[in-house]
């Protein structure tokens, strides 16, 4: 496959960032969401609120992925590292890509690496775990080409599209990141 690498940039989430009327598109957009965790619709101060607790907490850390479109900044995902536990240094990893897109060009795999390198060196983790419903093939091949393994099955875990899916659960260690990548 020949893939341009494109440039993004990683950076923490300002109130407004999200509440575009075309990023609230994207947002509520439901081929996007049927991969997702959430399944109500958001509103704009539903992300204001959001992006303003995520911004406080001392138990995750949410950065929006940008790229530049004709000298515009454009917001195109989010990515974040959630449920810090610091006593059991572990933590869940997450990421959207919203603009439909931006889909299948690797940035994924590479925005996925720079918050497993920020997990693990910055923040000192030992443990990130991830998880996906059965039927996002892409997340999951993804999550798996980066040194994820599967971990287990929550069978009927989400409703989606009118029916219950299995949430596949993957996981990875500091020392299995660290050894593929040497
Ligand atoms: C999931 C997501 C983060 C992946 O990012 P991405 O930039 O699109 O993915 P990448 O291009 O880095 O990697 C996707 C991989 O899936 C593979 N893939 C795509 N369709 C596939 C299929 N039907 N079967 C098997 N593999 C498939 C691609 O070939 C690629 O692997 P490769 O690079 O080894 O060829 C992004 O698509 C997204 O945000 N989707 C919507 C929301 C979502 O699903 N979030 C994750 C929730 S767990």
């Amino acid at each position: 496959m020949n893939i341009k690498e494109i440039t993004y940039t990683l950076r923490l989430l300002e109130e407004d960032d999200l509440t575009t009327d075309h990023v609230m598109a994207m947002l509520n957009d439901p081929e996007v969401n049927q991969f997702l965790a959430r399944s109500l619709p958001v509103s704009k101060s539903d992300e204001r609120n959001w992006i303003s607790s995520v911004n406080s907490s001392q138990s995750e850390v949410v950065y929006g992925i940008f790229v530049n479109e004709n000298e515009k900044e454009i917001l195109i995902g989010t990515c974040g590292i959630h449920k810090i536990d610091w006593i059991s240094r572990k933590a869940e990893a997450g990421i959207a890509i919203f603009h439909k897109k931006y889909w299948e060009q690797r940035i994924g795999t590479s925005v996925v690496r720079d918050m497993l390198d920020f997990a693990f060196n910055t923040l000192n983790l030992e443990r990130i775990y991830t998880s996906a419903l059965s039927f996002n093939v892409r997340s999951i091949a993804m999550q798996k080409r980066i040194g994820f393994k599967e971990e287990g099955i929550r069978r009927n875990s989400f409703y989606k599209n009118g029916e219950m899916h299995d949430e596949i659960m993957l996981g990875l260690l500091r020392e299995e990141y660290y050894a593929q990548k040497s």
